[in-house]
């Protein structure tokens, strides 16, 4: 049997080290074998089902092409046109869907939602973001920071910058002290990691090695860094009226050359989980931007374009990973690969 076989994928809390680095190795697997034409697919004639209550681009698309990429069909549930939510429960939903489909992805608000379906479906179930975790980006930045850093990832610093209550707070801190890395959450007190999530983390990391702090210090938090990470100032489902409060205070802790410069290290790299508010070039970085008189939010446009942003090999490496989730829970056969696909 596969390793995670039948399993659901909710956040990374119910997994260990070993299930993490099993699933980044396969997905660097996938990513090769794929470069070379010489994918072997796995999940021939499954049938998935995605559903959304918010917006995506990469989630969505990266679900899509790894079902095509291995063979499987795929059915997109968007935030309206299903009776989910409204007419139907989700566990009646889940007890519909696990009859049709082999396993169904997720996306939406909180993550009792999720879990609620994972409880009720006899498939496994994905989590493609909540508000509080989103374990398929945390997989991505662990590949592409193992591909662009010579270190292992349990020698690796990284800083997270910005309003870490949230999933990727959450995500990048737990997936973090699961495998090993010197991780600082840096952001205003307000806008801290729960306790309740640190505490988890720092057990997880009293066992990997890893090292975890919350600072407001940037100063103290980017220090020797291989990697600077940040996300939006205000996620989905936010209401509009923290906009102000938000640019406030997360404004010292964006993401410019300066900050890279504190870092001491002339190789660090950037990511972010994209979509970003690097510039006025969407409708909204316009409204926001024009509206609070600002010119720059997470991240500004020098260290964007520069060559240290690794946020598009990011972006990719959603792809492979989340391919890699769907193979390891789904497929009923040996995970072999062709030799020499190096
Ligand atoms: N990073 C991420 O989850 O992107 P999408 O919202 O486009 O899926
Ligand atoms: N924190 C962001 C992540 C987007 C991928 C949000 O939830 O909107």
């Amino acid at each position: 049997m596969n390793r995670l076989q039948h399993r659901d994928f909710l956040k990374e809390t119910d997994f260990t080290p070993e299930d993490l680095t099993y699933l980044l190795d396969l997905a660097a697997n996938l990513k090769q074998a794929k470069k070379v034409r010489r994918e072997p697919k796995f999940l021939r004639d499954r049938n998935i089902v995605i559903l959304f209550e918010k917006d995506s681009t990469r989630t969505r698309c990266s679900f899509e092409v790894a079902a095509y990429d291995q063979g499987a069909n795929i059915t997109y549930l968007g935030p309206s046109g299903s009776q989910m939510g409204k007419k139907e429960s989700l566990a009646d939903t889940a007890r519909v869907l696990s009859r049709f489909y082999d396993g169904i992805e997720y996306r939406g608000f909180g993550q009792e939602r999720v879990e609620a379906l994972a409880e009720h479906s006899s498939v496994p179930v994905w989590n493609g973001l909540t508000n509080e975790w989103h374990p398929t980006q945390l997989l991505a930045d662990m590949l592409t920071m193992r591909e662009c850093c010579p270190k292992p990832l349990n020698r690796q610093t990284m800083a997270y910058l910005g309003d870490a209550r949230y999933n990727m707070g959450n995500s990048l801190m737990v997936g973090s002290a699961l495998l090993g890395l010197d991780f600082r959450s840096v952001a205003p007190k307000a806008l801290w990691t729960s306790d309740e999530v640190y505490e988890v983390a720092c057990q997880i990391a009293s066992k990997t090695g890893a090292r975890i702090s919350r600072t407001e210090s940037v100063e103290d938090g980017v220090r020797g860094c291989d990697f600077l990470s940040t996300d939006v100032w205000v996620s989905m489902g936010e209401p509009d009226d923290v906009w102000k409060e938000r640019i406030e205070l997360l404004t010292p802790y964006r993401i410019t050359e300066e900050t890279m410069r504190q870092t001491g290290n002339d190789d660090c790299k950037f990511l972010h989980c994209l979509p970003s508010f690097h510039n006025r070039s969407t409708a909204m970085g316009e409204e926001i931007f024009q509206r609070f008189g600002i010119d720059c939010m997470e991240v500004n446009d020098d260290v964007f374009e520069s060559p240290r942003n690794m946020a598009f090999e990011e972006a990719e490496n959603r792809l492979h990973t989340i391919k890699a989730v769907m193979v390891a829970t789904l497929a009923d056969e040996p995970l072999v690969f062709e030799e020499n696909i190096a």
